[in-house]
């Protein structure tokens, strides 16, 4: 097991290192910059029933479920194809209407989850087509979808997930733009400079995972007594600040919730003083006004304000207690480079506080019983 961790301490750091290789390895003759081209077999060979779409319907569970939020935001943004999100436990069991000219993405990293088996079943059975994105190959969700990408993220050992969330965020961005280029919705001068961009995302993961990781070891000493978190992000980065909460719930065992940063003042707000810790997801693209004035009310409560912001920022810096960088990115992009500094916080607040960050208490890897 000590070789398989490859000199990391948990299997979770190690994949959370790993994610300038997976994304890039997800993209791997995929994306041909050069040429101008995303090749997806999968999408290509229906790419009509897409574009015809009457809405996309993106079903999964836990971490793969704010993938497909985020899928919402890009394909709604490029291909401009109604998407709606769906937890595959609430779909099956709401007799949803569905009909043959939907087409339904299950999302999933161990393509075994039940919920989302059955969810898909049972569109099927109402003739939807459907489009899979899973990690392990020839997985039962695998097997049963008409079309599908896998994520090729390599196996995910640690319950939490971290770059099977990446990868997974990774195809959903190939798909949006591989559908809006053929859509028109967008235009080819965006389309190469959106590739080129995606293309160096591994390379900007690396740079937040050697600038960040020493500063973050720093940051969690502060918050092991901590009982609970708030995080929150606008926009795309609104399922980021979910994520980054349920990894460390699920991790430390410290009551975390995502929020909208906007709906904060319809509730959460009443939750903040000097104790409540607030992750905020801050970069310069997305709202970034809108996002000052809500640190302000933050501020203004006294709540400890941690900004995820562009490097150089100075607004929200300003006001924030402690101060992770990452580079900029056109908004698109964010959730994924945002995700890892999230990441790291939660593992090591979880081994400060002693707990088995590979195996946590009650959660499984994949959940074959619904
Ligand atoms: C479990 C895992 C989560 C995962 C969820 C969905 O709860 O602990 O990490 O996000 O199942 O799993 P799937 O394999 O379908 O993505």
């Amino acid at each position: 097991e000590q070789i398989e961790k490859g000199g990391y301490e948990h299997f979770m750091l190690k994949e959370i290192f790993e994610q300038p290789k997976s994304v890039h390895d997800t993209m791997r003759g995929r994306l041909l910059v050069d040429e101008g081209v995303i090749k997806m077999a999968g999408i290509w060979d229906h790419v009509e029933r897409f574009k015809n779409a009457n809405r996309i319907i993106i079903i999964a569970c836990g971490t793969s479920w704010h993938a497909g939020l985020i899928g919402e935001y890009l394909i709604e943004e490029y291909a401009r194809i109604p998407v709606e999100v769906e937890y595959a436990s609430e779909f099956r069991y709401r007799n949803p209407i569905i009909t043959d000219k939907d087409v339904v993405i299950a999302i999933s990293q161990s393509g075994e989850t039940a919920d989302t088996m059955a969810a898909l079943k049972l569109a099927k059975e109402k003739g939807a087509f459907i489009y899979g994105i899973c990690n392990v190959v020839d997985s039962s969700i695998a097997r049963i979808t008409d079309a599908g990408s896998y994520t090729h993220a390599g196996p995910e050992i640690g319950v939490a997930s971290t770059k099977a969330f990446t990868a997974q965020l990774t195809i959903l961005t190939l798909i949006a733009f591989k559908l809006g280029k053929h859509n028109g919705t967008l235009g080819n001068a965006e389309f190469m400079s959106l590739i080129a961009e995606l293309d160096a995302i591994p390379k900007r993961i690396e740079e937040v995972l050697s600038s960040t990781h020493e500063q973050i070891q720093q940051i969690s000493k502060d918050f092991v007594e901590t009982t609970n978190f708030l995080y929150l992000g606008r926009g795309y980065n609104y399922p980021a600040a979910l994520e980054g909460a349920l990894k460390l719930k699920e991790i430390s065992y410290i009551h975390a919730e995502g929020y909208p940063a906007a709906e904060m003042k319809h509730g959460p707000i009443a939750l903040i003083d000097e104790n409540m810790p607030i992750v905020i997801i801050a970069p310069k693209k997305g709202h970034y006004d809108k996002i000052v004035s809500n640190v302000q009310e933050i501020k203004a409560r006294k709540g400890k304000i941690i900004a995820v912001v562009n490097k150089g920022d100075r607004q929200v810096s300003e006001m924030a207690d402690y101060v992770i960088e990452i580079p900029e990115t056109s908004e698109c992009f964010s959730p994924i480079v945002a995700s890892v500094p999230l990441q790291l916080l939660a593992y090591y607040i979880a081994v400060y506080r002693g707990a088995n960050v590979d195996q946590p208490r009650n959660l499984a890897k994949s959940v074959t019983v619904e």
